[in-house]
């Protein structure tokens, strides 16, 4: 059998011929860090991207060049002239590359669309978000090797769906490429008047687009994509039904079977309380006492006295009402009485605006306010400097800062919804176990009966050492998430 035995040379090469190529995911996001950001999907968007090259995926990133992204994190001009079909007529747009997040990002440049001062709240959004879908396909082909996969998220993408799922039955280009659809918000859903389909040139989808008379770029993505995905597996769940589809449980039920939760996992890299750059002190889970530095520094930040013995319950969010901002209302004044500091960080509605703004005017010594989008180093220092943090959500796909909030042994006070529900264990005395407190009920009185109890185990050293501790050593790096993302894309790649 000698005669058949093959050289290392060919052996190698074999091996080599063997290995199956690498996925090529594209990802495509209205927002995601370090370009641009309102909330977690810029998070996810940026984090999933790196972690999948760690996982020997070919991913790679397509966003707008809003006018806020930081031009020194671009690398050049990439295409000076990708035409785009729109309106009826060839439109040309500039793509930019960054290689800012170890992967490519290919940013396209129509300052028509993205040069607004904001990401989302125009009265046009639905035409710019559907603009970027198609100049994203258009720059795909350019690119010249069809992604196996195009990973789209929330309903900015949702044009990007359907369109794909069209072309691909005509250009045989994009014959293999499968579309995934994540929902990362049921509750926006990129709704618009069914008339402008039709110079859109997205008329003969009409059926897609229609939701109760509107038209709505989620409904069209859900519907066009090979598979589904949610933040978290509960999340999974709840949309499925009446209360929590946004009317679009009907859809998602039909669709269960192509639907999985996938719960979002933490940048370590960036947040990390060991190493990063913006807190004023560093910790670990083995040396906790860095934290009151940063607790110091936190207080100071916010002009509060320097009272270390009392305990700061935070929170960092959007000022919509699904963030529960409501129970925060009606239960401020019980929440100092329970002898808290309370700092708030948040831009939004006004309603919850002028609520913050009233109540840290009546009690400028114990709540401390930022109205407005910080960006990062604040959301950092108030995660490392705080000691409970509070999300009392209406609803919660998966949610971050809770996560965040574990790593600095900062303890998550929750309601038991969505994301939420997946990640944050109950303390339970008896045992040690736990992680956070959890709520149930979306009710004041359910709300603060966890914080009371948080702070009531605040009050015992060693018991609350014992909570930051089991947070901290919870794994919720992007690893696993990116594992399972790749299962998902491999098992869509593998059906014609
Ligand atoms: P959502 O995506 O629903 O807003 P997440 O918990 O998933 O909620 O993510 C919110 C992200 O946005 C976190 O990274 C949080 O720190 C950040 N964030 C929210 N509001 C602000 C703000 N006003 N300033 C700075 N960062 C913010
Ligand atoms: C959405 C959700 C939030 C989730 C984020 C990232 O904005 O509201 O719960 O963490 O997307 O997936």
């Amino acid at each position: 059998m000698q005669g058949e035995a093959l050289s290392a040379k060919d052996q190698s090469s074999k091996i080599k011929d063997q290995s199956p190529a690498p996925l090529r995911v594209a990802i495509l996001s209205s927002e995601a860090v370090p370009f641009a950001k309102t909330g977690g999907l810029a998070d996810v968007s940026g984090a999933l991207t790196k972690a999948l090259q760690v996982e020997g995926v070919d991913s790679f990133l397509i966003l707008p060049l809003y006018d806020q992204v930081d031009r020194k994190l671009l690398s050049g001009i990439f295409i000076d002239d990708l035409e785009v079909e729109w309106r009826g007529k060839p439109s040309r747009v500039r793509v930019w590359k960054s290689d800012a997040l170890k992967a490519p990002t290919y940013l396209i440049e129509a300052g028509h669309y993205f040069d607004r001062g904001r990401v989302y709240g125009e009265r046009d959004d639905f035409e710019r978000f559907a603009f970027l879908s198609r100049a994203a396909i258009a720059l795909l082909k350019r690119l010249g090797d069809a992604p196996d996969i195009l990973h789209c998220n929330d309903w900015p993408c949702g044009f990007a769906s359907i369109e794909m799922r069209v072309r691909r039955r005509h250009e045989e280009f994009f014959a293999k490429t499968r579309i995934l659809f994540s929902i990362h918000n049921l509750a926006y859903q990129g709704i618009f008047n069914p008339s402008d389909l039709w110079w859109l040139d997205l008329a003969a989808y009409t059926d897609a687009f229609i939701f109760k008379g509107a038209a709505s770029a989620l409904k069209a993505g859900i519907t066009a994509a090979d598979a589904l995905s949610t933040v978290s597996p509960r999340y999974a769940q709840e949309i499925q039904t009446p209360e929590q589809g946004y009317g679009l449980d009907w859809l998602l039920r039909a669709r269960r079977d192509r639907l999985v939760g996938i719960t979002n996992g933490v940048d370590y890299e960036l947040w990390n309380p060991q190493t990063e750059p913006d807190i004023a002190a560093h910790f670990s889970a083995d040396d906790l006492s860095g934290k009151l530095g940063c607790k110091l520094d936190l207080l100071r930040r916010f002009d509060l006295p320097k009272e270390p013995e009392r305990p700061i319950i935070a929170i960092i969010s959007r000022l919509v009402a699904q963030k529960g901002y409501d129970l925060i209302r009606q239960g401020a004044q019980a929440i100092l009485e329970a002898g808290a500091f309370f700092i708030a960080l948040g831009a939004g509605a006004r309603e919850y605006e002028d609520f913050l703004q009233r109540w840290h005017d009546a009690a400028p010594q114990r709540v401390g306010i930022y109205k407005g989008y910080a960006g990062e180093p604040l959301a950092h220092q108030i995660e490392a400097g705080a000691d409970i943090f509070l999300m009392p959500s209406l609803y919660e796909p998966c949610g971050l800062n809770q996560m965040y909030s574990m790593r600095y042994g900062t303890v998550p006070v929750v309601r038991a919804t969505g994301g939420l529900d997946d990640t944050v264990e109950n303390f339970d005395p008896e045992t040690g176990k736990g992680n956070g407190f959890k709520f149930g009920p979306y009710s004041t009185p359910a709300m603060l009966e966890k914080i009371r109890e948080a702070i009531y185990f605040y009050s015992q050293p060693d018991i609350w050492a014992g909570i930051q501790r089991n947070g901290m050593a919870v794994d919720n790096s992007w690893s696993a998430a990116a594992k399972r993302y790749l299962q998902l894309y491999r098992e869509m790649a593998e059906t014609a």
